[in-house]
């Protein structure tokens, strides 16, 4: 007898759009900020075999995609978003086997993987950085942003090139005595932006895409990607009035540049080459109409409409409306409420309309994320209700939140209050790591995580998961037009979704006390409840009068 190989039964695979190349604008995009996700060998820092041992739970909640925030090796100045090599994994995440075994077991249980790509920058331990620094002409020296003085100040100081800030406090010019010249950063002194008009620049990014894409990547979400391209003359920003400094500046030349659409055509070919390759560019301290003008029919952009709303019927109806009117029904929207740069929106809503429940405005606005037309991206944790932590000043590691401490002019919140590791479990580690977590969790991590919320039906967790199912189930919910209703009632916002054959309305009470409203959207119809924040949720009388309990939020499929 010989020895035959070992059959792998492959697990079956769960979602349903998986082999469909607009599975993007069906699917649900979780996520995962690394350092906090699971620590598979208890460093206290989480990793991709952690990652791998949650695929499971991602399953059974019903994602489609994961999105990592960057992965890639970093001297770890703004946290993993300063890469030293795009092109291959940090150690502390595990190997470059790992992740090849973690692309893998994702796609066997029809779970796509996205990379965050952060091009704009690169850390300045990055070998191209060292080489650029070190020559002004060597074959590196026009890969960043490089300047001569603009004069010299009455103390024989140089004067930078012009007067552009960082986002993150500061000049965005840097003096580099070696080579007698300043270099641009948006962000950190560490993150040296590259010079996209050098043709080898985009040459060399766009070989490392294609390495991605060839090690099985299903797509990417493209950090700052507005900033990529500055005006070519670097011309000085207008100054205006503003609250901030960098508000009293119009940011013509620093970013949004007429031939940057061009250049993301470009990146998109490359992905095209693959069939269901996603792509979702971040927008840049811009607003909507430049996500708008950025968004093609396979290309998303991140507007900050919605995310920016605080918690009452008027803003919400005013985002949605203003969003569905801007992106029209050409270009697809990406909905997000929660992400590794913003205040947790459990605590952000709550707090925006003076509410104590943070599991009740979660669950409502699991509803409106879920329901308004465009592909959800959740950030981990946000289905269990995870609250910002409150991290004491000597412990904050966000670097623009440390400047904050000692700059007066510059304001910043932490965003490290997002960031804290996920409690799985109750008790010491919280299911997250064996040894000391890296960043600490929230007070309440023992009574809320995903152990607790599982089998508790009234949990966040649980209706995030009937909400998902919902939203597999119904082509309206995923692609139908939406259309939003004066309900006349204050407080209570609703809109259609519609399909040919299929009409749902969904209803959401703001208020934290019950409301009586009309579901009416067709006099002659019946209303029947598919779904809702609550367990339960409540149902239109034969009139169509309808009672919602506090922040409740109800899916009516329209008969
Ligand atoms: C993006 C990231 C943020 C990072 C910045 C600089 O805004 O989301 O976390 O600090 O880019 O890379």
């Amino acid at each position: 007898m010989t020895d035959r190989p070992a059959i792998r039964t492959p697990e079956p695979v769960r979602n349903p759009f998986y082999d469909d190349e607009t599975w993007w604008r069906h699917g649900i995009v979780y996520q995962i900020y690394p350092r906090s996700f699971a620590d598979s060998d208890g460093d206290g820092t989480g990793d991709l075999p952690g990652i791998e041992s949650k695929l499971g739970y991602l399953g059974e909640l019903g994602v489609d995609a994961i999105w990592l925030s960057p992965i890639y090796p970093s001297p770890g100045r703004d946290v993993g978003y300063d890469v030293s090599d795009h092109t291959a994994v940090d150690p502390l995440f595990g190997s470059e086997a790992d992740f090849d075994r973690l692309v893998e077991s994702a796609h066997r249980r029809g779970i796509r993987v996205i990379l965050d790509l952060v091009m704009n920058h690169t850390s300045d331990m990055h070998p191209w950085f060292q080489a650029s620094r070190a020559s002004r002409d060597g074959p590196y020296a026009d890969w960043y942003l490089w300047r001569d003085p603009s004069g010299i100040d009455d103390d024989g100081r140089p004067l930078p090139p012009n007067n552009w800030l960082s986002w993150f406090g500061g000049p965005a010019w840097e003096w580099d005595p070696r080579r007698q010249q300043f270099y641009m950063h948006t962000f950190l002194v560490e993150q040296p932006e590259l010079n996209w008009r050098n043709p080898a620049v985009e040459a060399a990014q766009f070989d490392m895409v294609r390495g991605w894409l060839a090690r099985g990547v299903d797509g990417f979400r493209l950090d700052v990607f507005n900033a990529f391209l500055k005006h070519p003359e670097l011309l000085a920003n207008p100054e205006i009035e503003g609250a901030t400094l960098w508000a009293r500046q119009r940011h013509l030349y620093d970013r949004d540049q007429p031939d940057f659409p061009d250049l993301i055509g470009r990146f998109r070919a490359i992905l095209d080459d693959r069939p269901g390759r996603m792509s979702v560019g971040e927008l840049f301290a811009s607003e909507a109409e430049r996500a708008v003008a950025l968004t093609t029919d396979r290309h998303m952009v991140f507007d900050w409409a919605l995310l920016a709303a605080p918690w009452s019927a008027a803003t919400y109806g005013d985002a949605i409306w203003l969003r569905e009117t801007m992106f029209g029904d050409d270009r697809w929207l990406a909905n997000v409420l929660s992400n590794h740069d913003q205040s947790r929106h459990a605590s952000r809503l709550a707090s925006s309309a003076g509410l104590a429940d943070t599991d009740a405005v979660a669950r409502a606005a699991a509803v409106v994320l879920l329901t308004i037309r465009g592909t959800p991206f959740m950030y981990y944790g946000e289905e269990i209700g995870l609250r910002d932590v409150q991290v004491p000043e000597d412990e904050i590691i966000d670097p623009p939140a440390r400047r904050a401490l000692v700059d007066p002019d510059f304001q910043w919140w932490n965003r490290d209050g997002c960031r804290s590791p996920m409690p799985w479990t109750s008790g010491p580690g919280y299911g997250f790591t064996s040894g000391r977590p890296w960043l600490r969790f929230g007070d309440d991590a023992d009574a809320r995580n995903v152990a607790s919320q599982d089998s508790d039906p009234r949990s966040v967790l649980a209706t995030y998961r009937r909400l998902i199912e919902l939203r597999r189930k119904s082509e309206a919910v995923r692609s139908g037009t939406l259309r939003v209703v004066e309900t006349g009632t204050p407080d209570v916002l609703a809109w259609t979704r519609e399909v040919p054959g299929e009409r749902l309305v969904v209803v959401v009470n703001f208020a934290d006390a019950s409301r009586t409203t009309r579901a009416a959207v067709d006099g002659a119809a019946t209303y029947r409840p598919l779904a809702g924040s609550h367990l339960d949720p409540s149902a239109p009388t034969r009139d169509g009068d309808l009672t919602l309990r506090a922040l409740e939020a109800v899916v009516l499929h329209v008969d």
